[in-house]
């Protein structure tokens, strides 16, 4: 049986031999989809028996899958170091991926950087790195991890988002096996499950593209304009206006760098934790023009030391917006619900369904939870 699987996953990792791929997908996709996190371990042995064995009758599903699926030819190029790692007999289970966000999780805590955490910057990172989905075309998104590459590394959006991509490189180089497009996903997600947010569902199987992916400049929103450019540029990823509003309480967290952006200060008082205090500031502040020698950003007239983003005050004054930040602002439970939710779907932005080792929703454990 193992012999059998070897042979296939080796033709796999061959341009020339691409049914063989989506056997693996099939399988992986079973195999993954134990019930329960701190059981996958142990079955893992186990499944591998049932997952040997499903082989051979899912090579011919396999065969139909690829008559229909077009990206399954650049998927087997591009996968050929994850291919190469399954082909020495590795197959990462949901444990291995908990371990994962564990070492991240732990390696978030930083006396000598920012607010003490680099919690904020990681997540900015999964998110520029899939926000650059264009529906029409359906280029972009957390894929391929292009960031890597320049020019899209060197896209002014991303200015700063090295200090993340060196934080996640070193969890890299242990968990060599795990794609950059997973990676800074799950980085995003352990960082924000960390900071006291809610659980988002994540599972993995982006894979890892090439200079030749590199999304162009200017599809990320830039925070000097208004309504029409964040439904423009939101709307190009397939979200509407509740999505919007909900996203951007992510700004509860983390602070602006004039070093990256040219803005200026933290969004709330707690920036290593979520909560709805950016709507309720929001709401409950009177905020105004700060008077500075940088670009346009407000101030609360209380304290004058948070700021907001023109994109974030635009959110108080269109009414259909406003209803959902008066709506988080009231509720933290109804934005963490859906915040969790539009995450999750923003981190899959450009990933083929047929790329997911699961059809199931993972949730990965806090440290916390397992401590418990
Ligand atoms: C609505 C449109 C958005 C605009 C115009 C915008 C713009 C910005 C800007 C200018 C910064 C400051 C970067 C720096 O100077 O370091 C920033 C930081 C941040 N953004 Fe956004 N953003 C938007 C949406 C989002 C979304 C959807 C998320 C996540 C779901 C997000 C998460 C963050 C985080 C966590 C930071 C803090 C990073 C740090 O502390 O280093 N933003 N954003």
């Amino acid at each position: 049986m193992q012999s059998f699987f070897r042979a296939s996953v080796r033709r796999s990792a061959l341009p020339s031999s691409r049914i063989a791929r989506a056997p693996l997908r099939a399988s992986y996709r079973r195999f993954s989809t134990e019930p329960n996190a701190s059981d996958a371990a142990p079955k893992a042995a186990k499944s591998n028996i049932a997952l040997f064995a499903g082989l051979g009758a899912i090579t011919v599903g396999g065969i139909a899958f690829y008559l229909y699926s077009s990206d399954t030819l650049a998927t087997t190029a591009k996968s050929g170091a994850q291919a190469a790692k399954v082909a020495v007999n590795f197959v990462p289970t949901k444990a291995d991926y908990q371990k994962v966000y564990n070492r991240i999780a732990e390696s978030l805590d930083a006396d000598d950087y920012d607010d003490g955490s680099y919690g904020p910057v990681v997540v900015r990172l999964a998110w520029h790195s899939s926000g650059t989905y264009d529906k029409a075309s359906n280029t972009g998104g957390s894929n391929y991890a292009t960031m890597r590459f320049a020019p899209e590394a060197l896209h002014g959006a991303n200015n700063g988002l090295n200090v993340a991509r060196e934080h996640m490189e070193k969890i890299k180089k242990e968990f060599s096996w795990i794609s950059y497009g997973d990676l800074w996903t799950l980085g995003g997600v352990a960082a924000l499950q960390e900071m006291g947010g809610p659980k988002i569902n994540w599972r993995p199987g982006r894979i890892d593209g090439e200079a030749k992916d590199v999304t162009p400049d200017g599809r990320l929103p830039d925070a000097s304009q208004g309504a029409p450019h964040l439904r423009d540029i939101f709307g190009r990823m397939g979200f509407n206006d509740q999505e919007i509003v909900a996203l951007s309480g992510a700004h509860a967290l983390g602070r602006c760098h004039v070093d990256r952006s040219g803005f200026d200060g933290p969004w709330t008082f707690s920036p290593i934790t979520l909560t709805n205090d950016y709507f309720r500031l929001l709401v409950d502040e009177k905020w105004i023009w700060r008077k500075w020698n940088g670009p346009k950003q407000y101030t609360d007239k209380t304290t004058g030391t948070l700021m907001m983003l023109p994109t974030d005050y635009v959110l108080t004054q269109d009414k259909s917006f406003k209803k959902w930040v008066k709506a988080y602002a009231a509720d933290e439970e109804l934005f963490f619900k859906d915040f969790a939710k539009a995450v999750s779907t923003l981190f899959e932005l450009g990933v083929p369904l047929s790329q997911f080792v699961t059809s199931e929703p993972w949730q990965m454990q806090t440290l916390d939870e397992q401590k418990a």
